[in-house]
């Protein structure tokens, strides 16, 4: 019988096996903001190489860009995001703790405490302040940027010039946003440092429902081809008291956690009002010339937003399981090979059989394709340590390779071994990572 997984035991096994580690950590760390180690590294990165070619794949020319992570505040008054960048706060009078009054049952009383006993609501912004230069005076007032998409739109008249594009276009762009989040909570899915992975889709008003249409879809096709299980995921679209201060119509990917179904991913049709603030805010005339129509136009947002430790978070919860196999309970994470942070061990039997598979490693390792060399403990023991960081194949050279040329490769997922010729353990990984 396969056990699924919890918070507690994705968890562990991230610092267990050292995906993810709280950030300063030596130092007591902060609430919300962790390090990535290794495997952790290795799995986003495929993450973001996956993203990248989904957006790629789209009906006009996708840009790429990488913005500043501080803006001055003149950009946030535009965004909107001084204004209106507030989650409401709560205060426990009793055992002092704090939350955001939207998580809580009121009526129930403090969950900590069990008391009734609250401070009045306090709307409070999340964005981080800071100061650039040497002075503290209210020019240099600057802000950690709580969402890329701003310097997608601040951006949008260099990156047409710069790349000769017409509409439909999108420009993407993957990087650091920074929350005060006022209750960070179950580790990656609300942190106060996290990455988020935007695309923002331009295009003519009269087809921006077409596109919303669009990615609503791509965007479900792109979880599925990353190996997310499908009835895991739906689409639910925001009612009309839950829009964020710029959209006028928003549907969330959203995924069924152990703690219910969330939000993934946010699929915003934005209207032109980022572009339109800009404009106001800044002097600058952001709007495109069309030569269909010969005139100069605003253009419409569609976006597609995701956190990618959010991402990283969800296809761990969906590769889990625990299972019973030959007695013994394994621990493995069925993910894509695609997205797999180490795609095959390269396991030797013996001593002597050491050299012919470090060569075998070796060659593999030069092509690019991340792969490790393990031997150390017990050949049940190395399987066992490979399945629960998913790794999907294991090879093992044995007493016959030597004469037939062939190695064993065993699959992580169903646990099947098949034999395979020595010059095809390049192709045979290069068709499997596809
Ligand atoms: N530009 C639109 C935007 O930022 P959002 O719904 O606030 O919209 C988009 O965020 C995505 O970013 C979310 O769907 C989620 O995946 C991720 N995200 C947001 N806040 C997060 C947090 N505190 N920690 C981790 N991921 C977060």
């Amino acid at each position: 019988m396969a056990t699924d997984a919890t918070l507690d035991k994705i968890v562990s096994l991230c610092k267990r096996r050292g995906f993810v580690y709280q950030s300063a950590d030596i130092y007591g760390g902060l609430t919300g903001i962790y390090d990535f180690g290794h495997l952790g590294t290795l799995l986003k990165e495929n993450l973001r190489y996956e993203w990248r070619k989904s957006v790629s794949h789209a009906p006009g020319k996708t840009l790429f860009m990488e913005g500043a992570l501080i803006g001055p505040s003149a950009l946030w008054k535009a965004s909107g995001h001084i204004e209106n960048f507030h989650d409401p706060m709560i205060d426990c009078y009793e055992c002092k703790h704090r939350y955001r009054e939207d998580d809580i049952n009121l009526e129930k009383g403090c969950p900590h405490c069990g008391k009734k006993n609250w401070s009045p609501v306090r709307q409070f912004n999340m964005m981080f302040k800071t100061h650039v230069g040497a002075t503290e005076e209210q020019a240099s007032i600057a802000y950690l940027r709580p969402e890329t998409a701003q310097a997608i739109f601040a951006n949008v008249k260099n990156m047409i010039s710069t790349n000769r594009v017409k509409l439909p276009f999108g420009i993407a762009q993957i990087g650091k946003a920074f929350r005060n989040e006022i209750t960070p909570k179950q580790f990656l899915f609300r942190m106060r440092e996290f990455e988020q992975m935007e695309l923002e889709w331009f295009c003519k008003q009269e087809n921006a429902q077409k596109f919303f249409e669009y990615w609503k879809k791509a965007r479900l096709e792109f979880y599925y081809s990353i190996g997310i299980t499908k009835n895991k995921l739906r689409l639910r679209p925001h009612e009309e008291n839950e829009l964020a201060h710029y959209s006028t119509a928003c549907t969330d990917v959203e995924y069924e956690y152990p703690f219910g179904w969330k939000e993934l991913e946010g699929i915003a049709h934005r209207g032109n009002f980022d572009l339109t603030q800009h404009t106001k805010f800044s002097g600058k005339d952001l709007s495109l010339y069309d030569e269909a129509t010969k005139s100069s136009i605003v253009p419409d947002v569609v976006e597609c937003s995701v956190g990618a430790d959010r991402l990283f978070l969800t296809v761990l919860f969906d590769a889990y399981k625990e299972e019973e196999i030959d007695g013994e309970t394994r621990v493995v994470l069925n993910l894509s090979p695609k997205i797999a942070p180490i795609k095959a061990a390269f396991l030797p039997l013996t001593k002597k059989q050491r050299k012919p598979m470090f060569e075998l490693f070796e060659k593999i390792q030069k092509l690019g394709i991340i792969v490790q060399f393990d031997e150390s403990g017990s050949i049940g023991k190395r399987y066992r340590r490979n399945d629960e960081i998913g790794t999907p194949y294991c090879f093992t050279y044995d007493f016959d390779s030597e004469n037939d040329k062939k190695v064993t490769v065993r699959d992580r997922t169903t646990t099947k071994q098949e034999r395979i010729d020595i010059n095809n353990i390049a192709s045979f990984l290069q068709e499997k990572i596809k």
